[in-house]
């Protein structure tokens, strides 16, 4: 299988390293506009091969689509980050440009692809890329539901003092502030979260998870890339395998949960086909309320991206 990686930055060079490390792909492509970037950085990670015991290919390229040609999958992560004092949704100017002329070239070379998307804004950038597409919806979908609950995962992890591992949990809407991080679907080996923390607790870290990006920001200067990253492979291997993982996914919806026309944060089961379903979870009045919130402030960027008219 072929996997490309727009933008060879801190995100795309990541997920390529992991998906490498991971040894289950052919070849995987990596493209950037920087003259020779991706280049270096693909010779780089190849040179890990003999030691890793990977055979995956690596190839580095600037700009060049033809080397994308055929791809299964690629995931999109071309656009600038956030930098202290920026929102993710300060982004869209330059990243919607960016990410529509990106999918043009993708969808030239790779029409049967599977598209990820992680630039962001990020549910605005996957309905960019839905757009320009023009490819059915199970196909183009965002990177965000897996970071945001991996970051919820090991903030519950820490407080408990227990295996991350044997965390599992829930999180809706879009990938911003009003995200809808869910404690009554979140369980310990089983065990239901509001057994083991109290309120106060499970308040702070859904609040420490909603902030979880600009966290980053803050102490680095620049957004993260190590847990991007790795959840973008993790949707790749998913996909790849055929292993209907259940994740939550930016998907466009089209009446389930009572929305339309937006891409938002919805727990998917994600397989050969991409998105295969979606699932529909039983909500509470004020998880109702926060998805609503959520789908509220998404649709206010998409309002800035249509009138930027670029379709
Ligand atoms: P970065 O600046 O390290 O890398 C971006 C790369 O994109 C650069 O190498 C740049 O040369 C390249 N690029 C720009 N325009 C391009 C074009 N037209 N064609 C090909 N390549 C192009 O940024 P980083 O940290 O890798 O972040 C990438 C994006 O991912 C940002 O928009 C960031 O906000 C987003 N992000 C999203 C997350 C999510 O959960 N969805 C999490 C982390 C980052
Ligand atoms: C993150 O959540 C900024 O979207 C990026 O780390």
């Amino acid at each position: 299988m072929k996997v490309s990686v727009i933008g060879a930055g801190n995100v795309g060079a990541t997920v390529a390293d992991v998906l490498a490390q991971g040894d289950f792909l052919k070849e995987v492509i990596l493209l950037d506009i920087k003259e020779n970037f991706a280049e270096g950085k693909a010779l780089d990670m190849w040179q890990t091969a003999p030691v890793r015991m990977s055979d995956t290919i690596l190839k580095g390229v600037t700009n060049d689509y033809s080397a994308t040609a055929d791809s299964d999958i690629v995931v999109i992560t071309s656009g600038l980050p956030r930098k202290p004092g920026m929102s993710r949704d300060d982004l869209i100017g330059t990243n919607a440009k960016i990410v529509k002329s990106v999918t043009e070239n993708v969808v030239k070379y790779s029409p049967n692809a599977i598209i990820i998307v992680v630039s962001n804004p990020l549910d605005v950038m996957s309905y960019t890329a839905y757009l320009t597409a023009k490819i059915d919806k199970s196909k183009v979908f965002g990177m965000a539901g897996i970071l945001d609950t991996a970051r919820y995962r090991a903030f519950i992890a820490t407080e408990l003092n227990v295996s991350p591992k044997d965390i599992q949990a829930l999180l809706m809407g879009g990938h911003g502030d009003t995200m809808v991080p869910l404690p009554r679907y979140t369980t310990v080996a089983g065990i239901p979260l509001t057994q083991l923390m109290s309120k106060e607790k499970i308040d702070a870290i859904v609040t420490r998870t909603k902030n979880g990006g600009g966290e980053i920001v803050k102490l680095l200067g620049t957004s993260a890339w190590y847990a991007p990253g790795a959840a973008a492979a993790q949707m790749v291997e998913a996909i790849a395998k055929n292993q209907n993982r259940i994740f939550p996914v930016c998907a466009y919806l089209d009446g389930e949960y009572g929305l339309n026309n937006v891409f938002l944060g919805v727990p998917v089961v994600l397989g050969k086909n991409g998105i295969e379903r979606i699932i529909e979870i039983e909500l509470n009045e004020v998880e109702r309320a926060d998805l609503d919130a959520s789908n509220k402030a998404v649709k206010e960027v998409m309002s800035v991206l249509d009138n930027m008219n670029l379709f």
